[in-house]
């Protein structure tokens, strides 16, 4: 039997087995799943109408019905399969990862300029025989201030406005109060640096409320000025890889007598550009603050003034990277964009 109430079942065999043979991809084999199993699909339209057949035909076109139902999907299912496992090869072919390419470039991390800088000073000052010194950041006013011949009524105080704490300590100043740790650590004769940050209640275009020093402090027997004059021209010269001219200004520091500050020739003009924009026309940049340590500080730290005296110097490392790598503005040293100094770095290219 092949019709049923004029429906052709092996007209249904064939449409299916002619749009199966089209079929290209899983939305059109759902296509024909609708077309012939779904609610008004053409096989369960025959199916429906199989009670409508006399009961002895009934039985007959029910089992030919469903042997063809059972005949139709699982051809479907195996149809999905197959399309499915050649659509999976054709992406794993296209999306297939090549391990044994090549990385794409990477680049490497570096140190930060002003750490950078701290090496190459540390360095220089470990070869003229300095050591190592390190103290707190959150100091003692004790030694921030009053050991360093600098009383509560000082008006130097105002310059180096800080942050305290309720306990009474505060972020030092400058790394000036490790040469009283230091020397009452160690006693005389002594040479020690110390880098480190400081902090001070500023915060502008060029002054940042964080920054970083290094101290230096010789302390011995008849040490006299050219020693202070000589160590700061190898220091200089050493770090910029050239012999610049510098000058000594008269100065005030409270913790020195006499004091002055560190110049040196411009590094961008040399003093030939008067719109210069690193030295302003001036020719001079001002690196470090320094002088002959002041008697009472030598007390303060335990040792005798009338037998030992010394020199004290702060550098400003910050002023130093700005110099040395070309870096124009202060805030660039607190970005987190790597690209600006991996130009700079990679080469080794800088502007001494
Ligand atoms: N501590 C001074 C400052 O921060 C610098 C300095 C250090 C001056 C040592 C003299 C001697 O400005």
């Amino acid at each position: 039997m092949s019709e049923i109430n004029g429906l052709d079942i092996n007209a249904v065999k064939e449409s299916f087995q002619a749009a199966l043979k089209k079929v290209t991809n899983l939305e059109e084999l759902d296509d024909i799943r609708v077309r012939f199993t779904g609610k008004k699909g053409d096989l369960t339209l025959l199916l429906r109408s199989l009670g409508k057949l006399l009961p002895e035909l009934r039985k007959q076109a029910g089992q030919e019905l469903n042997k063809l139902r059972d005949e139709i999907e699982h051809t479907l299912d195996i149809t999905g399969r197959k399309i499915r496992e050649s659509q999976n090869e054709k992406t794993e072919i296209s999306e297939r990862i090549d391990v044994t390419l090549p990385e794409k470039g990477r680049s490497f991390g570096a140190f930060h300029p002003v750490i950078q800088t701290m090496h190459e000073i540390a360095n220089i000052m470990q070869g003229l025989g300095y050591s190592v010194a390190t103290g707190p950041e959150q100091e003692e006013e004790f030694y921030n201030f009053e050991c360093l011949n600098v009383p509560k009524w000082h008006p130097a105080r105002d310059m180096q406005d800080t942050f305290y704490f309720p306990d009474g300590t505060l972020l030092r100043t400058h790394t000036s109060p490790v040469q009283i740790r230091s020397m009452l650590k160690y006693g005389a004769p002594l040479r020690i640096i110390c880098p480190g940050k400081v902090y001070r209640r500023d915060n502008d275009t060029t002054h940042s409320p964080m920054f970083n020093q290094m101290e230096g402090l010789l302390i011995d027997k008849d040490v006299p000025f050219s020693v202070m004059k000589g160590t700061m021209s190898e220091m200089l010269n050493a770090f910029f890889g050239k012999s610049l001219k510098y000058r000594f200004r008269a100065s005030y520091f409270p913790f020195t007598e006499p004091s002055m500050e560190l110049d040196i020739e411009c590094v961008e003009c040399s003093g030939h550009d008067e719109h210069c924009r690193v030295c302003h026309g001036t020719g001079w940049l001002e690196v470090a603050g320094m002088g002959m340590v002041h008697p009472n500080v030598i007390r303060a730290g335990k040792i005798d003034p009338d037998e030992y005296n010394g020199f004290a110097f702060g550098i400003g490392l910050d002023r130093m990277a700005m110099l040395k790598y070309g870096i124009s503005d202060l805030r660039l040293l607190f970005d987190g964009n790597v690209s600006y100094f991996m130009s700079g770095f990679e080469g080794g290219e800088s502007r001494c």
